[in-house]
């Protein structure tokens, strides 16, 4: 008789780069829903299961890996960030995780630069005065901006993805200060013409401010009321790294109030944000529906990691990016 092949649930339709991986190696039940599992889906499917596959809506905690059990033996996150994975709980109980630097990095820098040029230049405004029927003629002040050349560009988080932003920033000759408590110097960072500051001091002097920092008990509302009341009121606020590091009131009343000039955001607290959300209501704020690393050949290259990551649990192997490799 074969051996059986190892239980696991993956959580919506990935990449066919990784699923097929899986497919092939798994015995897998593959969520089918365009919607995130429900959570007492999720806890029922899990049960018994050797490996999990889950995307950064799914929460994962005690609960879900008491009702796996202990033949649950990796958790692959479809996601550089894991805020969605309770990471102490998996480590204690031996459980490694994974996820998927590294190939989301230049990708997801390419759209913090176009929500700031889109916000600082206004082009989803523009898009919307002319498909509202309002472009009558050239006009000398309309829909004006701000320059982004020479302009001073604030990194809050100088990892991978911040350190990415910079390079691009080179491009356009902008002064980069970066804030960064949690990676300090690490590789690269000396090389990149960027200078560390403290936060108030990125606050008060740049043009843009773009976070890039993972969410942790220390980033959550980093940026609220005080730190947007210390920007300058022609600044531009660009957040694709976690909603919830940014405050959503607080941003709502610094953008009504012309405290900030505007924001654009990929992320948002909660996500999806609510249909009634007050922040839908100005036109000083992009939103994307959480889109940074949404290139075919990223998505494709990080279904294949999980994918990967996922097979060598399975296997009793080092998973190749492991979050909590203080588990071996
Ligand atoms: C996306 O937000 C990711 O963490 O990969």
């Amino acid at each position: 008789m074969p051996k059986p092949k190892p239980k696991v649930f993956v959580t919506r339709i990935i990449p066919d780069r990784g699923l097929s991986l899986v497919k092939d190696f798994c015995d897998a039940d593959i969520w089918p829903g365009e919607l995130p599992p429900p959570g007492e889906v999720i806890l029922e499917k899990v049960r018994g299961i050797d490996g999990l596959l889950c995307l950064l809506t799914d929460p994962v905690g005690a609960e879900v890996m008491d009702a796996a059990g202990p033949s649950l033996k990796v958790i692959s996150n479809f996601a550089v960030g894991v805020d969605n994975i309770d990471l102490p709980e998996a480590t204690r109980r031996g459980i490694p995780v994974g996820n998927t630097p590294g190939v989301l990095t230049e990708t997801t820098a390419d759209f913090a630069f176009a929500l700031l040029m889109a916000a600082t230049r206004r082009v989803v405004e523009g898009d919307r005065f002319v498909r509202a029927g309002k472009w009558k003629t050239w006009g000398p002040t309309l829909l004006l901006g701000q320059d982004i050349f020479g302009a001073t560009l604030g990194i809050v988080g100088f990892g991978r993805i911040g350190r990415a932003v910079a390079k691009r920033a080179g491009g356009f000759d902008m002064r980069v200060l970066y804030y960064d408590p949690w990676v300090t110097d690490g590789p690269g960072a000396g090389a990149l013409p960027a200078q560390s500051v403290d936060l108030d001091t990125l606050l008060r002097e740049s043009d843009f401010v773009s976070v890039h920092t993972p969410l942790t008990d220390q980033t959550y509302h980093l940026i609220g009321a005080d730190a947007l009341a210390k920007m300058k009121p022609d600044a531009i606020l660009i957040n694709t790294a976690r909603g919830p590091v940014v405050d959503p009131d607080a941003l709502y009343h610094a953008l009504k109030n012309g405290q900030i000039a505007a924001a654009a955001l990929d992320v948002t607290e909660p996500e999806p944000v609510p249909a009634d959300s007050p922040l839908l209501e100005l036109d000083n704020l992009v939103i994307a529906p959480h889109i940074a690393s949404a290139s075919r050949a990223t998505r494709g290259k990080m279904a294949q990691m999980a994918a990967e990551n996922l097979i060598a649990g399975l296997k009793g192997e080092r998973l190749p990016y492991c979050v909590n490799p203080e588990v071996y």
